[in-house]
């Protein structure tokens, strides 16, 4: 039963646009985020956008209503036809695939994120940001953080779920993850791309990265059967424990396609995102001196064993992880997500027809004036643990919430506490012109050039 609305999903507030084009040359012309920034200055928090022939979607940016499309009502809120761009890529994996099949695949992969796990994980991860900082103690300076980001997070996703060190492929691969989930989101965002099978520049080159991305996968798969990887024999990886798991019905186990969409899903998942992550905190970091100086002097005090640290030791960095929480509120990675209503619903009153596609406005969330104040500012504080528990939950939800909230989220925060407060207590680091870096949020909320910070041992 659906409850009575006050607003028709046709009446719904949004942009124009064109005849038949919609307002995709707005959006082609001003990138996404942009143009959606646009919108819910505008509009506010639940607008509707034609994105170009038949296809439009229904922003939602309310805590409410996104608590209603991510967990009381999820059943009704599918991985439609818009992530259809997206299995190309990742196929029938965690990210995609739903109902018994993804429920099945969500409790085996969860066996390796269990804190017993993350704790087992933390001193490889120690060893690769040592890895790292060596690296930087002959670099010279500056160093572009980015790049440096991705290879740690690719070193420690390679090693911890895999037992493989890829670190050496970081760049090449980082290259074709990029291009490859740009292709991807431009074609859920734009109705009027190109068919695949138009051999454009664009589509050629996502064909490359493609090839490349099952090159590193398939040979991590062969390696994990073959038995040539670079941790012991007995260590539990997350491949291991796939390949060794059994339908619990049939017997059966999984195909080698089924391992490789899994693989990618967690290989792209798992590290451009932390990569990102620790970008954005060192980006606003270096601009806000103060907050520099009190994480420094938290981390320079604590008891890090820096080559066996425990769970507890970074439990012990509360400012640190509030600096994260923060970071993660202002530069989501992920920062819409679309789904696809099966059935009649009400949003916030607005009446939503079965078949719309519904975007889940996280950033906005992030930026709500009625539940943050001075959004724009970077402000730690507001993740004191008092003021967490008087916000609305579904007002903050960098890692999504409700039963497909990310997997990796525990991981991804002690793997970038660690990096931080380890990168913190040896290196000084700042810009010369700490101006802001602009957004770019095509597929991941990326930076629009390369933040490049000065280092020194401390
Ligand atoms: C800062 C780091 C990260 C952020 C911001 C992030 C964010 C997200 C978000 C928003 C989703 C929901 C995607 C959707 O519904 O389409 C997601 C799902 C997922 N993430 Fe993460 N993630 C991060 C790190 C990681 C890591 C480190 C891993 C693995 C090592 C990982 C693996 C996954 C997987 C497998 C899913 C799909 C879960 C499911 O639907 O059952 N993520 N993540």
């Amino acid at each position: 039963m659906t409850a009575a609305f006050h607003l028709d999903y046709d009446a719904m507030p949004g942009p124009r646009g064109l005849p038949l084009l919609g307002s995709f040359p707005a959006l082609a012309r001003r990138g996404p985020f942009e143009f959606f920034s646009d919108c819910f200055r505008r509009y506010g928090d639940a607008f509707r956008v034609r994105m170009g022939g038949s296809r439009e979607l229904a922003l939602f940016a309310h805590p409410d209503a996104l608590q209603r499309v991510l967990q009381s009502n999820v059943d009704n809120y599918q991985k439609g036809v818009s992530y259809d761009p997206v299995r190309e890529l990742m196929g029938n994996g965690l990210v995609t695939s739903s109902g018994s099949f993804w429920a099945r695949q969500r409790r085996l992969t969860q066996t390796v994120f269990r804190l017993a796990d993350i704790a087992r994980y933390l001193p490889v991860m120690a060893r690769c940001v040592n890895a790292m900082h060596r690296r930087w103690e002959r670099a010279a300076t500056p160093l572009d953080v980015r790049e440096e980001m991705t290879r740690l997070t690719q070193h420690i996703v390679g090693l911890t779920l895999f037992g493989l060190d890829l670190s050496d492929s970081a760049s090449e691969s980082a290259k074709a993850v990029d291009h490859a989930l740009v292709h991807v989101v431009s074609r859920v965002n734009q109705g009027l791309a190109p068919p695949l099978w138009l051999p454009t520049p664009g589509n050629r080159r996502y064909f490359r990265s493609l090839r490349l991305l099952d090159e590193i996968v398939y040979s991590i798969i062969t390696r994990t059967r073959e038995g040539q990887l670079d941790v012991g024999d007995d260590t539990p990886t997350l491949l291991r424990a796939l390949m060794a798991a059994e339908d619990e019905d049939t017997g059966e186990r999984m195909s080698d396609q089924q391992l490789r969409d899994e693989t990618i899903t967690l290989y792209i998942a798992g590290h451009e995102t932390t990569a990102g992550l620790l970008t954005w905190a060192l980006e606003l970091l270096t601009r806000h001196p103060e907050v520099l100086g009190r994480v420094r002097e938290e981390v320079s005090a604590a008891a890090l064993d820096e080559a066996a640290p425990t769970l507890a030791q970074l439990d012990a960095l509360p400012y640190t992880r509030m600096v994260i929480d923060e970071t993660l509120r202002m530069r989501p990675s992920a920062w819409v997500l679309t789904r696809t209503a099966t059935a009649e619903d009400t949003l916030r009153g607005v009446r939503v027809p079965a078949g719309a596609v519904v975007a889940t406005g996280i950033y906005f969330a992030h930026h709500h004036p009625d539940f943050w104040d001075l959004p724009h500012e970077f402000r730690p504080e507001r993740f004191e643990p008092a003021a967490v528990r008087a916000r609305h939950k579904y007002a903050y939800l960098p890692f999504l919430r409700g039963p497909r909230i990310c997997i990796g989220n525990r991981f991804a925060l002690y793997e970038a506490t660690l990096a931080l407060a380890m990168t913190l207590r040896r290196f000084s680091l700042r810009r010369p012109w700490p101006v802001p870096v602009g957004i770019e949020a095509l597929a991941l909320m990326v930076p629009t050039q390369p933040v490049l910070i000065e280092h020194a041992p401390r």
